[in-house]
C-alpha cells in the first residue's frame, strides 16, 4: 500500500552562544533531556528560549536556505524547503510518498556553515491514498460546487410532483483549458475539438515579443489577432503570454545588440504596443515571464525593472490581472530559486511598489520525468495560498515516461481540488509536428491516453447530464459544479410538454447563502 506523508516542522536560524567563564562539570552521556544551562545561562539572556526569541539576535540579514530530505534504504527523497528567516522561527511544510514501510531518516540541510539550525515541534502525518483522495473530494464539494434547489411549477403556480428533469452542463465554471497555436486557425477538426472542451487558453508563441516584432519596429499581430477572434467567438478566455521574458535566450534576435538606453526604448515600444492593443480583452498578462529564474532586463535596466514593468502594464490596462509566471515551484525541485517562499518574497517585493496592483501567482508546472510528489505539491500550494494572491496553473504538462497519462491525471486532480487554485491551463498546444512535451490527441484528433484523462475529468468536474425527478412538493435538491447549465423539464402527465431553462450556478455570493433557489415553470 502506498502511504503518503506530510511533514511540518519549525526551524530556527540563530547563532551559537558561548559562556564567559569556566564550569568543571561535564558529561559524555547521551542525555534524554538537555541539562539546565551551565551558570543558568551565564550572561545569556533567555538561554532556554522559554521567552520566545527574546534577546536572540540575527547573525546576518540574509535568509538561510534549509531543505528537508528523507533517507530511505533506496534513496534520498526531497521533502521540502524554506528560506529560514534569522531571529525568528520559520515553518517548513512539505511531504513525500513512501511505497514501503520502513524506518526512514529525516535530514535538514543547509549549505550555509556560519549558522546553526534549530528544529522544534516536528510532525509527520501519514495518509493512505484513499484518505488523500477523500481530502480532494471534500475540497471539491466546498470550493467547486454549490447546493441548488429547483422547484417545478405549472402554469397556475402549483408544484409539479414527479416531473422528470435533465440538468446538462454546457460550460464549466472552473477555468480549464490548454495552450493553442496558429494551427488552430487552419484546421477545422482542431478548432471544434478544442472549442467543445475548453474555456480558457494561452497562445504558445503568438503573443511573444520575438513573434510580434521580428525586426525593430516591424510588427506582426496577424496570428494573435485571429486567434483572439477565434477564442472570443467560442467564449474562451485568453491569458496573455507574455509581455516580456526575462530569459536572455528568448529575446528577438536584434535585441541582444542593443545598449541599455536603446533597450529601454525598445521595451517601452513593446509594452505600449501590445498591452494597448489587447487592453481589456485578456483575463491576465504574464508581465515579466520567469523573473525568478532570470534577470536579463534587471541586469541591463536596473533591479527595479520588474516592479516598474508591472506598474506600467497596470497603468495601460488597469482591469487585467498581472501574473508572475515561473517553473519549479510546485514541481519537486532542488534549485530553490523559485521555491514557494522565494516566490512569495518576489511577488511581495513587486507589490510593495504599489499595493493596488492586481497581482497573481502563475505556476507553470512542467512536471519532470519521475512520479509527481503530490504531498510536496499540496504543501507548496498551501504555502503559496497563505500569501493571499490568486493562483493559477499556467503551463501544465508531464514529461514523457511510462505512466505519463496516469501521472498527468494525478497532478490535474491535485490542482483542481486545491482550494487556492483559480484555474488550470495545460501546455498541450497541438501541431502536426508534435507538441512541446505532450499532446492530447493524434493528428486526426483522436484522443491519446492523455486526452482521455482530460475527457474523463471534464465529465467528473460536471460536464455531463444528470437525469432526476422532482419530489412530491415539486422540489429537487442537488449539488452542482459551478457553471452554465441547460435544465429540461417535462410535465409529469402531459409528457410531450417540455421546457428548457438556462441557468448559471455561481460560487457562493457575499450573502453567504449556501443554496441557490431556482423556479422552473412548465
Ligand atoms: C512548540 O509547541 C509548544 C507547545 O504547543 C509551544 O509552546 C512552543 O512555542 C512551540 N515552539 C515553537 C518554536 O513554535
Ligand atoms: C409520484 O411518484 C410516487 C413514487 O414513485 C408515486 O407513489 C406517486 O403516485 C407519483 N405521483 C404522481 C402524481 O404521479
Ligand atoms: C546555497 O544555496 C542557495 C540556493 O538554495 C544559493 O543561492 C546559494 O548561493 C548557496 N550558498 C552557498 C554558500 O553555496
Ligand atoms: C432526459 O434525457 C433522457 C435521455 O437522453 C431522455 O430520454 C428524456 O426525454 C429527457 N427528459 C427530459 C425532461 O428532457
Ligand atoms: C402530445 O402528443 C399527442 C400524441 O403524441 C398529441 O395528440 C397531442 O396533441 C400532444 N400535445 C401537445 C400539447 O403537444
Amino acid at each position: 500500500m502506498n502511504i503518503v506523508l506530510l511533514l511540518c516542522v519549525i526551524i530556527l536560524a540563530g547563532f551559537e552562544a558561548e559562556a564567559l567563564y569556566y564550569d568543571y562539570s561535564a558529561t559524555i552521556e547521551c542525555l534524554a533531556h538537555p541539562q539546565k544551562p551551565l551558570y543558568n545561562g551565564g550572561i545569556i539572556e533567555n538561554p532556554e528560549l522559554n521567552d520566545g526569541l527574546k534577546a536572540w539576535i540575527q547573525v546576518s540579514e540574509a535568509d538561510v536556505p534549509v531543505i528537508a530530505m528523507v533517507k530511505t534504504t533506496k534513496e534520498y527523497k526531497f521533502s521540502g524547503a524554506i528560506d529560514a528567516k534569522p531571529n525568528c522561527w520559520s515553518m517548513l511544510k512539505g511531504g513525500f510518498t513512501a511505497d514501503t514501510t520502513e524506518v526512514v531518516e529525516l535530514y535538514f540541510q543547509s549549505n550555509t556553515t556560519s549558522v546553526e539550525i534549530w528544529i522544534d515541534n516536528i510532525s509527520l502525518q501519514p495518509f493512505t491514498e484513499k484518505e488523500w483522495s477523500s481530502h480532494q473530494e471534500q475540497t471539491i464539494e466546498k470550493a467547486r460546487k454549490r447546493k441548488v434547489v429547483f422547484q417545478a411549477l405549472d402554469e397556475q403556480g402549483n408544484p409539479l410532483q414527479n416531473a422528470s428533469v435533465n440538468v446538462t452542463m454546457n460550460k464549466l465554471g472552473f477555468p480549464f483549458g490548454s495552450s493553442i497555436n496558429k494551427n488552430i486557425l487552419s484546421n477545422n477538426a482542431y478548432h471544434y475539438w478544442f472549442a467543445s472542451r475548453f474555456t480558457v487558453t494561452t497562445f504558445e508563441d503568438e503573443m511573444k515579443w520575438y513573434t510580434n516584432e521580428y525586426a525593430p519596429g516591424k510588427e506582426n499581430y496577424f496570428e494573435a489577432d485571429a486567434m483572439l477572434r477565434y477564442a472570443k467567438k467560442h467564449g474562451i478566455f485568453v491569458r496573455g503570454h507574455n509581455v516580456i521574458w526575462d530569459d536572455s535566450r528568448y529575446q528577438p534576435n536584434w535585441v541582444s545588440a542593443l545598449s541599455p538606453s536603446q533597450l529601454n526604448v525598445a521595451v517601452q515600444r513593446r509594452v505600449n504596443s501590445i498591452v494597448q492593443r489587447y487592453k481589456g480583452q485578456l483575463i491576465g498578462w504574464d508581465v515579466v515571464n520567469e523573473n525568478l529564474h532570470f534577470s536579463f532586463f534587471e541586469s541591463k535596466l536596473g533591479q527595479d525593472f520588474s516592479a516598474r514593468m508591472y506598474n506600467q502594464v497596470h497603468n495601460i490596462d488597469p482591469r487585467t490581472t498581472l501574473f508572475l509566471n515561473d517553473y519549479n515551484t510546485i514541481e519537486e525541485s532542488r534549485d530553490g530559486v523559485s521555491s514557494p517562499s522565494r516566490y512569495i518574497q518576489k511577488i511581495r517585493q513587486i507589490q510593495s511598489s504599489n499595493r493596488q496592483l492586481p497581482l497573481a501567482i502563475g505556476l507553470e508546472s512542467h512536471f519532470p520525468s519521475s512520479p509527481p510528489n503530490l504531498p510536496y505539491m499540496r504543501a507548496s500550494l498551501d504555502i503559496l495560498r497563505s500569501a493571499g494572491f490568486p493562483i493559477w496553473i499556467t503551463e501544465l504538462d508531464v514529461a514523457s515516461q511510462p505512466n505519463q497519462a496516469g501521472y498527468f491525471e494525478q497532478v490535474l486532480r491535485e490542482a483542481h481540488s486545491h482550494p487556492g487554485i483559480r484555474g488550470i491551463v495545460m501546455w498541450t498546444a497541438w501541431s502536426p509536428h508534435g507538441c512541446y512535451r505532450m499532446c492530447l490527441t493524434d493528428n486526426n484528433f483522436k484522443n491519446l491516453p492523455t486526452g482521455d484523462v482530460v475527457d474523463k475529468l471534464l465529465k467528473e468536474w460536471g460536464k455531463t447530464t444528470i437525469s432526476t425527478m422532482t419530489d412530491k412538493y415539486g422540489f429537487l435538491e442537488t449539488s452542482l459544479f459551478h457553471g452554465e447549465y441547460e435544465v429540461e423539464i417535462s410535465h409529469p402527465v402531459k409528457k410531450n410538454l417540455t421546457f428548457t431553462h438556462k441557468i448559471q450556478v455561481l460560487p457562493k455570493d457575499e450573502s453567504k447563502k449556501t443554496r441557490q433557489f431556482i423556479k422552473l415553470s412548465v
